[in-house]
């Protein structure tokens, strides 16, 4: 079996640091968000095709030094973007039915063996996991009929037409026959237009009561990374030599950070130094990034080679790779 892997998009979200790294390439409690993403996928998923886009080249390279032994990966490039419908069609060919289909943004625990099972069971078209959230604006919402058979779907709804609680949660079972269903050739949202037409055909809810995060906005982003360290997927979690404070604190190769306090959640990418008096909580500091001396860095995400300088308070803040803070 096969899985397909949505990473078109700009990340506009996360702008400025999505200007020089794909937001799937972000890492969070130790490795990029879109890796924690391929973590759900069982033995049984054997292959994955990534529907790419927007910095295409930076995913490919990466996931070229990176290979995952297990898991053959294949990119298929749009010039254009085409939306999550039109990419679907376009990276689709001999995808197999049924496939796997998945954000490359959300940061969840799911079982996707168990959803595999269930999509089996009752013969469906497609297998939505669902996820219960109180605010819905951000996502597609699902009505559910008695036996969790879905009866409408609504994308990013006003709340009054919210038909209920319970969000796409951006991984999907679907039969190989859904290509068929979306326009060729331009783009379409697979959410708004393809989606709604399909219900008829017997489509499910899988109802997720495990952690869930759409890692697409900074605070949500950091909220991802906090839910993997709690989870233990954030490897050791031991603190940078020298340094004191809380862990966890996920250590790319190379880091220096000698007198400096950290935690908890921290990412510190490779080649890393943080300075004597620093302190960095809940925050993502990527490769080649500098935090001066006595600077406090919390709920913030620093883009690659960026420098945070000397006594400089950030809080909440997003710096673009390169850039002086
Ligand atoms: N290939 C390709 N081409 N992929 C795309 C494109 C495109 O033009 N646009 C977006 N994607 C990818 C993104 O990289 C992401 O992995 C996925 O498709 C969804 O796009 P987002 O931009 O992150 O959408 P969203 O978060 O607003 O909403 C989606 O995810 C929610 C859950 O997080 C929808 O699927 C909602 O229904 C869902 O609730
Ligand atoms: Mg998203």
């Amino acid at each position: 079996m096969r899985a397909l892997v949505l990473i078109g998009g700009f990340g506009t979200r996360l702008r400025p640091v999505t200007y020089d790294v794909p937001k799937q390439l972000i890492p969070i409690a130790g490795k990029p968000m879109l890796y924690h993403v391929l973590d759900l996928l069982p033995k049984e998923v054997d292959s994955a095709v990534f529907a790419t886009g927007y910095k295409a080249d930076v995913i490919e390279a990466y996931v070229r030094d990176h290979p995952l032994p297990r898991l053959p990966i294949t990119t298929v490039h749009e010039a254009e973007p085409l939306g999550t419908g039109g990419g679907l069609r376009n990276a689709g060919d001999g995808i197999g039915d049924p496939f796997v289909l998945l954000n490359s943004d959300v940061i969840a625990d799911v079982d996707v063996t168990a959803l595999l099972a269930a999509h089996r069971a009752k013969h469906a078209f497609g297998t939505m996991v669902l996820h219960e959230v109180d605010d819905t604006r951000p996502y597609g919402v699902a009505a559910l009929d008695a036996d969790d058979r879905i009866g409408a779907f609504v994308e990013k709804p006003e709340p009054a037409d919210a038909p209920s609680h319970w969000i796409n949660a951006g991984v999907a079972v679907w039969s190989e026959a859904v290509l068929a269903e979306i326009p060729p050739g331009r783009p379409v949202s697979f959410e708004r237009e393809v989606v709604p037409g399909l219900l008829p055909r017997g489509v499910f809810g899988f109802r997720s009561t495990g952690f869930w995060e759409d890692a697409g906005t900074p605070e949500r982003l950091l909220r991802a990374q906090s839910l993997l360290f709690d989870a233990g997927r954030g490897g050791p979690g031991t603190l940078p030599a020298g340094a004191t404070g809380q862990g966890p604190v996920a250590l790319g190769s190379g880091v220096e950070a000698r007198g400096a306090k950290f935690g908890p959640y921290v990412t510190l990418g490779n080649g890393v130094v943080v300075e004597a008096g620093a302190h960095v909580a809940n925050s993502v500091v990527m490769d080649g990034a500098t935090i001066g001396p006595g600077a406090t860095v919390t709920g913030s995400i620093v883009g690659p080679k960026a420098r945070v300088a000397a006594g400089r308070t950030l809080a909440g803040v997003v710096v673009g790779g390169s850039a002086d803070a």
